[in-house]
């Protein structure tokens, strides 16, 4: 039997130049990198520059991920950006990538998920290709969460940093097995009665400001391996498929001992999980394709190999994507 699957044939990452270490953090508030190291795992984070927007460094990211895939941008007909830190409250930041890019037909729309933004992208250009829709999406997540950070609260401002992924994902036809190539499952799932424990105390609706992020990191922490860990088991429902048949488990980089929980918890062996954390921070929608693309990049990732992504973040938002290389 043929089947419709939405196969990535490329990936591409942006990091700002700028970086600030724990070291640098530890001027600005009461804070020390051991501190953070031994409860995050994350020794430094970049951060854009002056001018320096969400569409800028998706751009890059986008431009990136089309050269590995050998497209041009005029071959993409979809775009659906991932952020929580938009360029303007509208219009959507992926029509600004969209126009920066050259692209003049097909359509580009924003997802809100926070830090599951990516998995949502991913699963609605699923299902636009399935549906018929879309025929080759550009799918990137990016944020600039410096800008909603409040620089005297060390409990959040320690945690995340900026830059951008992105993928390109292209109707296939599949035998319908797993063995094919592309999406296999993605399951969505959130939860709107624990939006206090993490969010953005503005907007435009509310106080007609940005606003800056606020968080109960421990109650985050107390939900995460959970609603990770179910997402991850419905997609092995789903397929029949299990941990030890991943080759590659690529969580979204909140915080290493979350990531190091669930992969306990799933049986995932430590050499199968990709951590990027130390070196990026928590960068929110993009987390998942910047950890992606560089375990792509350094040869980790190989054609036909089984990859698990998953996230949690505000609303909460969850969800895992399960697929093939
Ligand atoms: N430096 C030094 N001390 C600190 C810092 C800091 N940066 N931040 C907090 N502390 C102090 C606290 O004030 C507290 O002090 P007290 O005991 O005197 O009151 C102590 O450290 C312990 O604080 P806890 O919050 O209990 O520390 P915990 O071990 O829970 O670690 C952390 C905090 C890292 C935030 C953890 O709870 C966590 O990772 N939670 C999940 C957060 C997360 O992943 N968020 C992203 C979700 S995805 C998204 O959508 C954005």
């Amino acid at each position: 039997m043929s089947v419709i699957r939405s196969t990535v044939t490329g990936c591409g990452s942006f990091l700002p130049e700028k970086i600030l270490t724990n070291g640098d953090l530890a001027k600005m508030v009461d804070t020390s990198d051991e501190w953070i190291v031994q409860r995050t795992g994350i020794e430094k984070r970049h951060i854009a520059g002056e001018g320096q927007f969400t569409s800028d460094l998706a751009l890059e990211a986008a431009r990136r991920a089309l050269e590995s895939a050998g497209r041009e941008a005029s071959d993409i007909d979809t775009i659906i950006l991932a952020t929580a830190t938009p360029d303007n409250t509208f219009p959507a930041t992926s029509v600004t990538v969209q126009a920066k890019l050259g692209i003049t037909h097909g359509f580009a729309f924003d997802v809100q998920a926070v830090c599951s933004g990516f998995v949502y992208a991913m699963t609605t250009a699923d299902a636009y290709i399935r549906s018929g829709l879309s025929k080759r999406c550009l799918v990137i997540g990016a944020e600039t969460f410096s800008r909603i950070l409040d620089w005297e609260d060390r409990t959040t401002c320690v945690l995340f940093g900026d830059g951008a992924g992105a993928v390109v994902l292209e109707r296939t036809e599949c035998a319908g097995t797993n063995d094919d190539r592309g999406i296999l499952t993605s399951h969505l799932r959130s939860d709107g009665r624990h939006k206090k424990k993490l969010y953005v105390d503005g907007g435009p609706s509310t106080t007609q400001t940005v606003g800056h992020l606020r968080m109960e990191g421990r109650e985050v922490f107390k939900h995460a391996v959970g609603m990770i860990t179910d997402v991850i088991e419905d997609a092995y429902e789903a397929t029949g498929l299990t941990s030890d048949d991943l080759d590659w488990f690529i969580p979204h980089q909140a915080n290493k001992r979350i990531i190091d929980a669930s992969a306990r918890k799933l049986g995932i062996a430590p050499e199968k999980v990709v951590t990027t954390v130390q070196s990026h921070g928590n960068t929110s929608a993009a987390s998942i394709p910047l950890a992606l693309d560089s375990a792509v990049r350094d040869g980790r990732v190989k054609k036909n190999d089984l990859l698990m992504l998953e996230a949690m973040g505000g609303g909460f938002t969850w969800g895992s994507v399960l697929l093939r290389w």
